[in-house]
């Protein structure tokens, strides 16, 4: 019996073989390794994916998370609301800061935040709201932006397992996952559904006011909550 590999890179890279190594020939020859013109043409090409105004390509998924919560000033102490149940990395970059995770269950169906306890979940000290798209699986985003708005709460939406997914936002337009928050972010971790040869993220948003060098860390102090 033949096993087969849950995640089997080798093969695609085998199928797609001529343009990969095309392609890394090129950056070789340009030795244009970091924020090249290659990076710069997928930035273009993912906006236009995506249908986002502004795409940050940055070094991971996790990196991303941290740049968007250092972006809106987040400050120690300020809770941030996330699923129970999601890749480490999430909780991981919230603690990291300084930042109080408070969790909400997950819906036994989709495995995305269940938006029906979310309300509870919030307090005073409350500033955002990081629900995550699972195994391709969009969070019920119409419910949760609605709480958001209600509560002017920042929502980062980690996208890092659902890039491509669709979803019909309530007025019936369909958008990508990731585009329906303040921010998105993404993982190009190989293994992920849109995976890179190495490591890789990216940081969308619709929002001018978050130009490249706003989402430097500690550039600019965004609040909602007043
Ligand atoms: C839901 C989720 N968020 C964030 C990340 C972090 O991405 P990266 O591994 O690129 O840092 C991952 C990666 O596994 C993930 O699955």
């Amino acid at each position: 019996m033949k096993k087969i590999q849950m995640v089997d890179l080798v093969s695609q890279y085998e199928k797609i073989k001529p343009a990969i190594d095309s392609a890394i020939m090129d950056v070789l020859q340009s030795a244009q390794f970091i924020n090249g013109a290659e990076v710069a043409g997928f930035q273009k090409e993912l906006e236009l994916y995506l249908g986002v105004n502004h795409v940050i390509p940055c070094a991971n998924g996790t990196d991303a998370l941290q740049i968007s919560m250092m972006a809106l000033g987040l400050k120690p102490g300020d809770e941030v609301i996330t699923p129970s149940f999601t890749y480490i990395a999430t909780t991981e970059v919230i603690a990291l800061l300084g930042l109080k995770p408070v969790f909400v269950e997950v819906n036994q169906e989709t495995f995305c935040m269940d938006a029906s306890k979310l309300e509870a979940a919030i307090t005073p000290r409350t500033k955002a709201i990081v629900p995550v798209h699972l195994y391709g699986q969009a969070a019920d985003m119409n419910a949760i932006m609605a709480i958001a708005k209600k509560h002017k709460l920042f929502v980062i939406e980690d996208n890092a397992q659902a890039i491509g997914s669709d979803y019909h936002l309530l007025d019936g337009s369909l958008v990508k996952t990731g585009t329906i928050g303040d921010i998105g972010c993404t993982s190009f971790f190989p293994s992920k559904n849109l995976g890179c040869y190495g490591d890789g993220g990216a940081i969308c948003t619709n929002d001018d006011l978050y130009s490249i060098n706003d989402l430097l860390p500690g550039s600019c102090s965004q609040t909602k909550n007043v």
